[in-house]
């Protein structure tokens, strides 16, 4: 997998005077089947998230609230992804270094994964992974 793997996903958004609704279902706007959720909020000022890459688990982020960037990194190449809508997902493959940065103040992130949580499933020494990029196991 390489950065051009991943993708931003548009989410159908209905508006309403009453607010706006967006949403996301198992393999149409989430192409996947989402195994686990789970959220990242009260982000202290300058902290950075998510430096580690996942062997298996595929993912979309979703900015709900505020915002943050989310850097994808192949080993050979880094893009920088500014979340800041609720109705944009960014998805990113298995096999890419990523990290969550430059969150903004009550800013929310949603993450759907295409597995269960496992330690095993991650990785979180950097040269581990360009390693593992470099024999082509992930
Ligand atoms: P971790 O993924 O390491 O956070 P970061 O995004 O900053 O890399 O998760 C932090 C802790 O939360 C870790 O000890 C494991 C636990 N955790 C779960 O138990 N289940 C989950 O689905 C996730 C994402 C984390």
């Amino acid at each position: 997998m390489t950065i051009e793997n991943c993708s931003i996903i548009e989410l159908p958004r209905f508006f309403d005077p009453r607010g706006n609704l967006s949403f996301a279902e198992n393999n149409a706007q989430v192409p996947f089947v989402i195994k686990r959720t789970y959220w990242i909020y009260d982000v202290p000022g300058g902290e950075d998230r998510g430096g580690h890459a996942f062997k298996e688990n595929q993912e979309v982020v979703i900015a709900l609230s505020g915002a943050f960037d989310v850097v994808v990194d192949d080993g050979v190449h880094q893009k920088k992804f500014e979340l800041n809508r609720s109705y944009y997902g960014l998805y990113i493959p298995a096999g890419l270094w990523r990290t969550m940065e430059n969150f903004s103040t009550n800013s929310f992130a949603l993450e759907f994964g295409s597995v269960k949580y496992s330690a095993e499933d991650y990785i979180r020494d950097y040269d581990e992974f360009l390693k593992l990029k470099k024999d082509g196991k992930i």
